[in-house]
């Protein structure tokens, strides 16, 4: 009787120890990498051409840097120069007949606003990008300005 019993108890520790939680083998799935394992080299996609059509783009918010609507292949764009600001800063755009960099630009983080570009603000590239066909690498239901600040029965996106 003792044996059996204790042949139950080691069973049942045996039992116990199998049925160890399994992780799930989900694929990998990233939206750069695809389902490429880590420890392989993913094959890029191909990069979009940039589209040159001088054509502004509609913000998707209030606060987004706009998209750059032209080409900046071979703009110098460094710390010696700034090619894009021979255009875009606000003295040279009436000749330039480029949109001027908005005063936020010359804005420092201290709410002070400078007689030049604000060091943050240099590098344009941080933040605007060129225009290309696209396509979003991931879903989102992102509702714009108009919609947010619309009481919920009004808004065009339900969420
Ligand atoms: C030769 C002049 C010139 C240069 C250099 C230039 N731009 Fe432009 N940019 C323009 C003009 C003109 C427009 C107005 C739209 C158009 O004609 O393409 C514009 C439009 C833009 C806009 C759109 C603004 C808006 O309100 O939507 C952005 C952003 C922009 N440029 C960023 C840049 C950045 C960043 C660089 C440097 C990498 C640059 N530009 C260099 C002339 C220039
Ligand atoms: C830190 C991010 C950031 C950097 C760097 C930056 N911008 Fe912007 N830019 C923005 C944002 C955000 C807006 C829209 C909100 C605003 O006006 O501040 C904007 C707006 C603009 C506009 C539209 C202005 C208007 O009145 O419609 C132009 C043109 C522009 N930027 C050009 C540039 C150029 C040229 C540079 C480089 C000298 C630059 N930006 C650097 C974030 C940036």
């Amino acid at each position: 009787m003792r044996a059996w019993i204790v042949l139950a108890v080691i069973s049942m520790i045996a039992l116990t120890a199998s049925a160890q939680p399994t992780v799930p083998a989900e694929p990998f799935h990233d939206t750069l990498r695809g389902l490429t394992p880590l420890d392989e080299e993913a094959k890029p996609p191909l990069i979009a051409p940039v589209d040159n059509r001088d054509v502004i783009r509609a913000r998707a918010y209030a606060q987004q840097p706009p998209t750059i609507p032209h080409k900046i292949d071979g703009y110098q764009l460094d710390r010696n120069a700034n090619r894009c600001l021979a255009c875009h800063a606000r003295s040279r755009a009436a000749e330039s007949g480029a949109v001027p960099v908005a005063v936020s630009h010359y804005t420092d983080r201290t709410g002070e606003t400078l007689e030049h570009i604000s060091p943050r603000r240099y590098f344009c590239t941080q933040c605007h990008v060129t225009q290309a066909d696209a396509k979003p690498l991931v879903a989102n239901t992102f509702t714009d300005l108009p919609d947010v600040r619309l009481p919920p029965a009004r808004q065009t996106v339900k969420k």
